[in-house]
């Protein structure tokens, strides 16, 4: 009789009826088929061999069920998180950081195209999608814990700009990638989906002047962006996931860490000196917004004190804590 029995070990070392069902491990061994079908002749020793090998087994898939369940918990108390825009010059800061710091989260990017994919480094975390195209981005939102939005329309110069005349160059949006299409529709597409993944955090990063209609911002090729920025914050504020709208200053590509952050409210901080901010402070905000409850269910505009004026901000949830404004 070829009993080849399928034994389960592992249901005592499971605290949880879902975890059993995840995590069962049902063995086929073929040395205790072995030795099945030798106690067939019903010795007592053969059956005490089958007992012991099968109690070797026992312990030794205990253990391996053991260290697969820690190493799966320690795994599990990390958040996946995916950055949309990894390929742009804030986004890419955000997906590296991400990259860096593998004890806390498990990184993935969207990018839109091949070629943005081959520039952050090509890795199989990083999926290809349009925002404007819901379905395109599936795969990459499933099972995260947190998103955060870096996409953005890009304004184009015109071509013939010549610098010498003193002129400002103009600007154009391309055809499909107006602020509308990008930083209205994509934007929503995002929070919808992420919704429907059960998404538990989404930071989205603005820009400051969205209180001013006539800000030069909006003529920028007839796009109207902070007006749509906007109208996606509002979108997201009222959508009842947690969230974080980080309204950011005019952005630099200068080194982050080495300056103090402000925090304001209403482009309030558009009146002052102290309006723009480095990309990479930019990008620790958005991460470090995960790690803060101060940080849920806030908008605010965000700057930075001329580098050494004050000192490098490190106690981020100090920062969060002045914040007052829902939107
Ligand atoms: N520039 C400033 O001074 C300033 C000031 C305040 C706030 N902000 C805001 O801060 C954020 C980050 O700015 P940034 O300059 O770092 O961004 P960026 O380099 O312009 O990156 C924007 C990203 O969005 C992606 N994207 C555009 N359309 C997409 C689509 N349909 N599907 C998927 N991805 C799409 C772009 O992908 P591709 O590379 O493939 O085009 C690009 O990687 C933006 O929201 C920006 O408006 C900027």
């Amino acid at each position: 009789m070829n009993m080849a029995t399928r034994v389960p070990f592992i249901s005592a070392t499971i605290p949880s009826p879902n975890q059993s069902h995840k995590y069962s491990c049902w063995v086929s061994s073929s040395s205790l088929r072995l030795h099945t079908l030798h106690s067939s002749s019903t010795s007592n020793s053969s059956l005490s061999l089958l007992s012991l090998s099968s109690r070797r087994i026992k312990i030794n898939h205990t253990r391996l069920i053991r260290t697969s369940v820690v190493a799966m918990a320690a795994e599990s108390s990390k958040s996946t998180v995916l950055v949309t825009g990894a390929g742009g010059r804030t986004g890419q800061i955000v997906y590296k950081k991400l990259k860096e710091r593998p004890d806390e989260y498990v990184a993935r990017g969207l990018v839109r195209t091949e070629e943005s994919k081959q520039k952050i480094g090509a890795a199989d975390d990083v999926f290809v999608g349009d925002i404007r195209d819901a379905e395109s981005f599936v795969p990459a939102i499933q099972g995260i814990d947190a998103l955060i939005i870096l996409t953005s329309a890009v304004p184009q110069m015109k071509p013939g700009f010549d610098p010498t005349t003193g002129q400002r160059p103009e600007f154009y949006f391309e055809d499909g990638l107006y602020p509308e299409q990008v930083d209205w529709i994509g934007q929503k597409n995002q929070i919808d989906a992420a919704k429907a993944a059960g998404v538990k955090q989404i930071v989205l990063v603005g820009s400051m002047g969205g209180t001013q209609l006539d800000n030069p911002l909006n003529s920028l090729g007839n796009g109207n962006i902070l007006v749509w920025k906007r109208k996606a914050e509002q979108y997201l504020a009222d959508s009842g996931i947690p969230y974080t709208i980080i309204r950011a200053g005019g952005l630099q590509d200068k080194e982050g860490g080495v300056r103090e952050l402000l925090v304001g409210k209403d482009d309030e901080l558009l009146q002052t000196e102290t309006r723009t901010i480095a990309r990479p402070d930019v990008a620790e905000v958005c991460i470090q917004a995960l790690n803060f409850e101060e940080a849920k269910f806030k908008a605010f505009d965000l700057a930075s004190k001329p580098e050494g004026k004050g000192s490098p901000t490190k106690d981020f949830k100090a920062l969060f804590s002045q914040i007052t404004t829902r939107f």
